[in-house]
């Protein structure tokens, strides 16, 4: 319903607009002087304000007052006749438009009709200038299967939840199961979206909602249907998913092929998940080469999962097998694991205390933290830190 503010000040300018705003799509205010009017605007937010011409106040002033505090709104002058007007002044105090009462009543509505589609007008503007969300794009990877790639995406997601619009990607398209670790169940998935409408703008409708603002785009529901998504389609999601969320967290398969590596390519971080062993930090290794070779080094992150004291396993050691810092550790939880994979719960839900739940949170917090605009020196020293999260 369009919202207009008018002085009811003139009684010919009162019987004229009722009469020809009996429309119910409007639905107009009088106050009855300039006070009262700029106590209705602030919680109304009216599209249009009428200003008749007065002895009372200088309707010039008034118009430049309105105008400039409440730039959204429309501020109409309304004098009896052209004689009354003065344009110069008109036109320095913003004014959106004029209206004579003495004009015929058809000329009135044209009159009023054009300062409604001016408002619109601005309003559209300004919905244009608004800056359009550009989410952090954060995908977890790894060399081999099992390491806890979904583990990690559904407890960061769980971390970011609450205070951020977080979109979770599955791109394990075969057997991704993200969708189980939340006990949720998809009726749509990525598959749907690329048979459907690719132009993104019901992306939402594709979506599966879990719950504390985070939502799913889950994987296809049967493997045979995953070769149906091009890198292109990669691509094109994550770039609207960007626009429309905080954070988008992407889980792909440890098969590196065209899908995971245009998932790399369009993150800002990514989480190499590895373990200690000799095999899986080898292939770590061959893995961080190849990233370096996409110039993606600097996006690189290494999280050790499952740690734990390895006879002759330094952490020194480990960090020059694979030639990187380790950014953070999660210690070995097996039986919480199993109880939160479960009940479908974050393990940072069921057992918020534990050492995986708080280095998760941890490693959250120094990927991105938007709250935290200032970076104190404080932050900035832990971030150079050897990595995010205790040693066991
Ligand atoms: N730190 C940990 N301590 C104990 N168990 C863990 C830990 N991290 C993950 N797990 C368990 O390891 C198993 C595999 O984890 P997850 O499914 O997250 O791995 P993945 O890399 O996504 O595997 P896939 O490649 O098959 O998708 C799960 O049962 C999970 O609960
Ligand atoms: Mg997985």
């Amino acid at each position: 319903m369009l919202k207009i503010i008018s002085i009811a000040e003139n009684e010919e300018w009162i019987s004229k607009i009722e009469n020809i705003i009996s429309n119910p799509e409007f639905n107009i205010t009088w106050v009855a002087n300039e006070f009262k009017l700029y106590e209705q605007i602030q919680p109304l937010k009216p599209s249009i304000v009428f200003l008749p011409n007065s002895q009372s106040y200088n309707v010039y002033s008034l118009c430049g007052k309105i105008s400039r505090a409440f730039p959204l709104t429309t501020t109409v002058l309304v004098f009896h006749s052209e004689q009354e007007l003065d344009m110069k002044s008109a036109l320095r105090a913003g004014a959106g438009d004029v209206i004579f009462m003495s004009s015929p009543i058809d000329k009135i509505k044209e009159d009023i009709n054009l300062a409604i589609e001016k408002n619109s007008n601005k309003l559209f503007q300004q919905q244009q200038l608004k800056p359009t969300k550009i989410a952090r794009v954060i995908t977890v990877c790894s060399t081999k299967g099992g390491i806890g790639k979904t583990t990690v995406v559904v407890n960061l997601a769980a971390a970011y939840g609450k205070k951020l619009k977080v979109a979770v990607i599955d791109l394990d398209l075969q057997f991704g199961d993200v969708a189980m670790y939340l006990d949720v169940k998809p009726r749509q998935t990525i598959y749907d979206w690329v048979k459907g409408d690719k132009e993104g703008k019901k992306i939402d409708s594709y979506m599966t909602y879990y719950k504390d603002g985070i939502s799913i785009l889950a994987a296809p529901l049967r493997p045979e249907f995953a070769d149906v998504i091009t890198g292109d389609d990669v691509r094109k999601v994550i770039k609207i998913l960007k626009q429309q969320f905080d954070i988008v967290i992407i889980d792909v398969s440890s098969y590196m092929n065209e899908i995971g590596i245009v998932a790399l390519e369009n993150s800002d971080d990514i989480l190499l998940l590895t373990y200690l062993d000799l095999p899986t930090l080898r292939n770590s290794k061959i893995l961080i080469d190849t990233l370096v070779s996409l110039q993606l080094d600097d996006r690189i992150k290494v999280v050790l999962n499952r740690q734990m004291k390895v006879k002759g396993l330094t952490m020194d050691t480990l960090e020059q097998v694979i030639g990187k810092k380790i950014f953070s550790a999660l210690p070995v939880m097996e039986k919480a694991m199993v109880i939160a994979v479960n009940e479908g719960q974050p393990i940072s839900y069921s057992y918020p205390r534990s050492q995986v739940a708080k280095n998760i949170f941890k490693m959250a917090e120094t990927l991105y933290n938007p709250f935290n605009q200032t970076d104190s020196k404080d932050n900035k020293a832990k971030k150079h830190k050897d990595f995010v999260g205790g040693r066991v």
